[in-house]
C-alpha cells in the first residue's frame, strides 16, 4: 500500500515522556500534511485509543513545538492493549482490549499509525500489527536502550542535564571533601550513567552491566584522598548492582506492564562507603529532572529526521517497522525484531573503553 491510498494517519506518544517528542510529532505531522494527508492526534498513548480520545491535528497545533519538552498529546506508561489493567475490587485484572483499539482505529478511518515510544510502546505496537493495524514506530527514550537502533532521541538531552548536575555537584564535593554518589535513570542499561559520567569526568561509574565490588569502590575513594584529591564523584545508574546482588527496587507499579521502578542504589553505596571508610558521603537522586527541558540541538535534529523517515516509510507502504539509526545511517527494522528486548552496554563499547583508559573505575 503506497501513500496514494494512505489518507489519514494517527500519531501517539507512549511510555515515559522525553525531550524531543514534540519535535517528532511536528516532523511527522508537517511532512504528512505537506503530502496531503490528514493527521489525527491520539491522547495519552494507547490509553487514548482504548478510550477513543482522538482529535485532528492542524498546522497551528504543531507550530512552535520544536523546542518544547514533554508531549502535546500526553502520554501513559500503563496502557498495554493486550494486557490492560482494570481495578476490580481490591485487585487488578488484566484484559486484552485490542479489539476495542482496532474498532476505534477503524471508526476514526485511520489508514496507519505512527507510534513514538520506547520498548513497552514498541512491544504494544507489535501486538497490534498482528491485528492488521499498520504501524510505524519511532524510537524514544532517555535510556537509549531500544534494540535495533544505535541511538534514541531524548538520550542526548538527558545526558546534558545529568552532566550539568554532576558538574554542579563537583563544587560541594570539593569544598567539603566528600564522596558524592549521584543516581541516574536508565533502568537495566547503563548508557545514561556511562555517557554523563564520561562527560563530567566522574571518578567512578557504576552500571548494571558491570556488577561492582564495594571494597574496590571504597579503595578508589581512599586512594584519591591519599593523593590529595579530597573528594570522589560516583555516577551510579539506577540499575547498578553489587557483585552477587540484584538491582534495588524502589517500588512496584502494579497496573504498569513494566511494574518495577528501580531506585536506592546511591543511598546504598553512600551508606556503605561511610561504614567502610572515614569519608563523609552523600547520595543524590536526579530523578525525573532528567526527562525534562527543551531538547538539545542534536535531539531536535535526530527527532526531525526520525519523523521525516517515518513519513518516508508511510509513503513506501512499509509497515510494522521501527525507524532506526545504525552507523550514522537512517534505516528501519521489523517491530517483531525489537519487541521485548533491551539494548545494554556491550563490554567492547568505545565509551566504556575510553573511560577506563582515562582511569575511571567501574568498581570491578
Ligand atoms: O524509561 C524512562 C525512565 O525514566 C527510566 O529511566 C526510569 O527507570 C523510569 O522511566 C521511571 O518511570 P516512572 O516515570 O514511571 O517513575
Amino acid at each position: 500500500m503506497g501513500a496514494e491510498t494512505i489518507k489519514r494517519i494517527g500519531i501517539l506518544t507512549g511510555g515515559g515522556d522525553c525531550p524531543g517528542l514534540n519535535a517528532v510529532i511536528r516532523a511527522v505531522a508537517k511532512s504528512a500534511m505537506n503530502g496531503g494527508l490528514e493527521v489525527i492526534g491520539i491522547a495519552d498513548g494507547y490509553l487514548g485509543l482504548i478510550e477513543n480520545r482522538l482529535q485532528p491535528l492542524g498546522w497551528r497545533d504543531v507550530s512552535n513545538i520544536l523546542t518544547l519538552g514533554g508531549t502535546i498529546l500526553g502520554s501513559c506508561n500503563k496502557a498495554n492493549p493486550s494486557r490492560y489493567a482494570v481495578r476490580e475490587g481490591d485487585r487488578w485484572v488484566y484484559h486484552d482490549v485490542r479489539d476495542q483499539v482496532v474498532e476505534h482505529y477503524h471508526q476514526a478511518k485511520l489508514d496507519a499509525l505512527v507510534v513514538i515510544g520506547g520498548d513497552g510502546t514498541m512491544s504494544g505496537a507489535h501486538t497490534l500489527t498482528d491485528r492488521g493495524v499498520k504501524i510505524i514506530g519511532v524510537p524514544k527514550t532517555i535510556d537509549n536502550d531500544l534494540w535495533g537502533t544505535d541511538v534514541t532521541f531524548g538520550h542526548d538531552t538527558a545526558v546534558a542535564t545529568a552532566t550539568d548536575a554532576l558538574d554542579k555537584i563537583h563544587t560541594t564535593a570539593a569544598s567539603h571533601h566528600r564522596v558524592m554518589v549521584v543516581e541516574l535513570m536508565g533502568r537495566y542499561a547503563g548508557w545514561l550513567a556511562l555517557h554523563a559520567g564520561l562527560a563530567s569526568g566522574a571518578d567512578v561509574i557504576l552500571i548494571p552491566e558491570i556488577p561492582f565490588d564495594l571494597e574496590k569502590v571504597a579503595r578508589r575513594c581512599i586512594e584519591r584522598r591519599d593523593v590529595g584529591k579530597g573528594f570522589t564523584i560516583i555516577a551510579a545508574g539506577e540499575g547498578a548492582m553489587p557483585v552477587g546482588g540484584e538491582a534495588i527496587v524502589d517500588h512496584v507499579v502494579e497496573d504498569s506492564p513494566d511494574p518495577i521502578r528501580l531506585g536506592g542504589v546511591a543511598k546504598y553505596v553512600a551508606d556503605r562507603i561511610e561504614q567502610m571508610t572515614d569519608l563523609d558521603s552523600r547520595a543524590i537522586v536526579l530523578g525525573h529532572v532528567q526527562r525534562g527541558g527543551t531538547p538539545t540541538a542534536f535531539d531536535r535534529i535526530l527527532a526531525t529526521m526520525f519523523g521525516h523517515h517515518a513519513f518516508e516509510l508511510l509513503e513506501a507502504g512499509q509497515f510494522g517497522r521501527l525507524v532506526v539509526q545504525r552507523e550514522g545511517r537512517f534505516d528501519s527494522v521489523e517491530l517483531a525484531e525489537v519487541a521485548d528486548k533491551v539494548r545494554t552496554v556491550p563490554p567492547d563499547c568505545p565509551a566504556l573503553q575510553a573511560a577506563r583508559a582515562v582511569g575511571t573505575s567501574f568498581g570491578d
